[in-house]
């Protein structure tokens, strides 16, 4: 059977951008009503404000750094009261490397930076928001990950650690899953054109840009996975764009 998204309620982390914002949009397009978390209120209260014209009371604003384990807590919280429901969650809070950086030349602060976001926000907006998705008959839990989750190259072990071990998260998730109505999936994509790239000390040529993966392209992967019977399980779908060369 397939879940009817109409009036269901999603959380999407890491709204305010990128993957998580198209994300947001494929949603609200299907019905679903959406509350969208990110890091800073300014941006993320200016993006609820556009998609408000066209989707008035379906969409809501609960800025917090998913990062930190007591304000995971407090959104899911303050989103549970105020929505009186999760169907899905959708993990897309995420930050890269500024550069690639040797083992010699690690810094414990930015290892951290990277691992609190993008490991520690997926466990806590997971295990706070699970209670909500058992409640209902059918619900849905989607990482974004990276082929950073599956290879690992020398100066960007970092990344690559953390979403390795989100990975190792979402794949313990699916098993404790299994047979239930918590359907568990993720993305693994390779570089999409996002505003990720703008945060990298070298600047990424635009003719790159270009032939990365749009941020479009991950919504239509996750509303795939959303829509599907849930008789089918595709734990991980990797995506690379076809014309980038590294
Ligand atoms: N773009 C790529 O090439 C690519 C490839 C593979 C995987 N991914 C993954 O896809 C996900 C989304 O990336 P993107 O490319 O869409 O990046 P993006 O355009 O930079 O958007 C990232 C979003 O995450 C939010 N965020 C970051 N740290 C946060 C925190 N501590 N708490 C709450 N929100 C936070 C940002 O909000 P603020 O701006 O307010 O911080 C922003 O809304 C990430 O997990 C990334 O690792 C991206």
């Amino acid at each position: 059977m397939r879940m009817p998204l109409a009036g269901t309620c999603a959380v999407v982390t890491g709204a305010s951008k990128g993957i998580g914002l198209a994300i947001t949009k494929a949603l609200l397009e299907q019905g679903v009503r959406v509350a969208t978390v990110s890091r800073t209120a300014a941006d993320l209260e200016q993006v609820v404000r556009q998609l408000r014209e066209q989707y008035p009371d379906r969409v809501k604003a609960f800025p917090a750094d998913v990062s930190q384990e007591e304000e995971a807590v407090r959104v899911i919280g303050e989103i549970g009261r105020a929505f009186g429901r999760i169907d899905i969650l959708m993990n897309c809070a995420g930050v890269s490397q500024h550069s690639p950086a040797r083992l010699e030349a690690l810094e414990r602060q930015e290892f951290e930076r990277i691992l609190r976001t993008n490991l520690n926000s997926v466990l806590y907006c997971t295990r706070e928001t699970l209670p909500y998705l058992r409640r209902q008959p059918q619900s849905f839990v989607l990482s974004i990950l990276s082929t950073a989750a599956f290879h690992s190259s020398g100066g960007g072990f970092t990344y690559a650690a953390s979403k390795y071990a989100a990975r190792a998260v979402m794949e313990g998730l699916e098993q404790d899953c299994k047979g239930s109505g918590v359907r568990v999936a993720s993305i693994s994509p390779g570089p999409v054109n996002t505003n990720i790239w703008s945060h990298k000390d070298v600047p990424v040529p635009q003719e790159r840009k270009d032939k990365m993966l749009r941020a479009q392209d991950i919504a239509e992967i996750a509303l795939f996975l959303l829509r599907l019977d849930d008789n089918v399980h595709i734990g991980n779908v990797t995506v690379e764009p076809w014309f980038y060369q590294k």
